[in-house]
């Protein structure tokens, strides 16, 4: 089967751009690992739900268009996350679609790891 590529660009507090590549079925935490992206603490719990590190803040836009909605343990862990907005997901939780293909996130200056 073929695999089917979908890009995201990460944009930094400092306004870096970092754009990367992954397929259909990653998630963006998946894509941050994978292509080595230094973000750092981003993903400190992998994925396991249990540190918030991973996220991200995403267009109105995008939001709406995310496949699934957050669980009420993605909301839990969000609520431990500084910067928090209305249009906050963690990346995590989030599994690239096709339709997902070139958009744009805005990882935040701060990250709290729930753990510590
Ligand atoms: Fe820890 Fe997403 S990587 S909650």
């Amino acid at each position: 089967s073929e695999k089917q590529e979908v890009s995201i660009t990460f944009v930094k507090a400092n306004g870096e751009r970092i754009k990367a590549k992954g397929n259909v079925g990653d998630t963006i935490l998946d894509i941050v690992v994978n292509n080595e992206i230094d973000l750092d603490g981003y993903g400190a719990c992998e994925g396991t739900l249990t540190c918030s590190t991973c996220h991200l803040i995403f267009s109105k836009e995008v939001y709406d268009a995310l496949p699934d909605k957050p669980t009420d343990e993605e909301l839990d862990m969000l609520d431990l996350a500084y910067e928090l907005t209305d249009t906050s997901r963690l990346g995590c939780q989030i599994v690239m679609t096709k339709k997902l293909d070139g958009i744009e996130v805005r990882v935040p200056s701060t990250i709290n790891d729930a753990r510590a």
